[in-house]
């Protein structure tokens, strides 16, 4: 009897354990998560385009083995897509009769023209197999995701459904909404709460620096006449890549210690005043974000938990969805008239009826 009774508490203790870990997983999900914006879904494309994950992924794969350094321009090409006027696809637009493009604008200057390249390459590749129902907005999101795991960093599903914008900002509205690398802790964490980012999102987001490079335009003011802040070795260092006046705009990693792996290095170079940028070193100097970035630097796991929060909140900023916008066939071109759009969103309407 006695045997009988402890093998029959087995099912029950596990089941116990099972409700609380359940419980555990929603808690750490209400708190955290942020909700998926109303049009976007986790399954948008389960059966209308079931091989898109694996066409971006398997495309990327090739990309980066021929050059990693890609992989920080198509995460940099999303953040600057999302901040002005919303993940749209805008930054992707030409320039019209309507005036200059996005593209044109300051910031976006240093945007790798290979980035666009890839993303024109991929959707051209997902149209081909799916039919034109994937918007360039999408694809935009998804690379800037596997950007980020093919670099080692965290993976996360990626919510879809954005349609494209048919407009693009003006050259004051992209300057407006990208703040600028010699902006101070304070300048950064007002911009960011404007797009209803916090100080943990802003710390985190920060810490896509951890790949990529920089132009010594970006950071020359901190090196002549020399930040107080900045390590002695590394501003000798900066300065030799970066000579004052010189005619060739230079370049250097942005993370000295592992500039292509997406890992949490960029705050121990924060933390060792090796931050590139005025908007990165001091979110160490300023007392609101410090215990953030030391926090970050000695738990990579908690960086990356925080990082993908911010990246879904960054990612789902004023998406355009349902029958709003448009799904574009050329990801730097508005569809031309309504005809034409009329046709692409019936062919993407046939698609799906014929994949039910
Ligand atoms: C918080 C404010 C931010 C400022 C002031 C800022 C500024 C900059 C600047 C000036 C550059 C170098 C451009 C150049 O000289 O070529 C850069 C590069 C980069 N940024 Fe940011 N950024 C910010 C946030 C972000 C966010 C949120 C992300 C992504 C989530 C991001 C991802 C990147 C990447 C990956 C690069 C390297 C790009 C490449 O190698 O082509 N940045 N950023």
């Amino acid at each position: 009897m006695a045997s009988n009774r402890s093998s029959d508490s087995i099912p029950f203790l596990c089941s116990c354990l099972l409700l609380l870990l359940l419980s555990c997983l929603s808690v750490s999900e209400a708190q955290g998560t942020p909700a998926i914006a109303k049009g976007l879904s986790l399954t948008f494309f389960d059966t209308s385009c079931p091989k898109l994950e694996s066409i971006v992924r398997k495309q990327l794969e090739k990309d980066f083995k021929a050059d990693i350094g890609q992989a920080a321009g198509l995460l940099r090409l999303h953040f600057h897509d999302c901040f002005v006027q919303g993940c749209d696809a805008s930054v992707l637009l030409d320039g019209s009769a309507s005036g200059p493009g996005e593209q044109d604008a300051p910031p976006n200057l240093s945007l790798r023209a290979k980035a666009f390249e890839i993303i024109d390459n991929i959707h051209r590749q997902v149209h081909k197999r799916c039919g034109a129902i994937v918007s360039c907005a999408d694809i935009v999101a998804l690379t800037a995701r596997d950007a980020i795991v093919l670099s080692g960093g965290p993976d996360y599903k990626v919510p879809l459904g954005r349609r494209d914008g048919q407009t693009f900002a003006t050259r004051n509205a992209t300057l407006a909404n990208l703040p600028p690398p010699f902006a101070n802790a304070s300048s950064i964490l007002s911009s960011l709460a404007k797009k209803k980012l916090d100080a943990t999102d802003t710390v985190a987001l920060s810490g896509a620096h951890t790949i990529g490079k920089a132009h010594c335009s970006s950071f020359t003011s901190r090196l002549y006449p020399q930040d107080a802040t900045m390590d002695q070795t590394f501003a000798k260092d900066l300065k030799n890549i970066c000579p004052q006046n010189a005619s060739v705009d230079g370049t250097t990693d942005q993370d000295i210690r592992t500039p292509n792996v997406f890992d949490n290095k960029y705050y121990v170079d924060l933390m060792n005043r090796q931050g590139l940028f005025t908007s990165d070193q001091d979110l160490y100097t300023d007392s609101r974000t410090r215990g953030i970035v030391t926090s970050f630097a000695v738990n990579q796991t908690l960086f990356f938990e925080k990082f993908v929060i911010a990246m879904l909140k960054m990612g789902q900023m004023d998406v355009v969805t349902g029958t709003n916008g448009e799904i574009r066939a050329n990801c730097s071109a508005r569809n031309s008239g309504s005809t034409l759009l009329s046709s692409v969103v019936d062919v993407a309407e046939e698609f799906e009826l014929s994949n039910l």
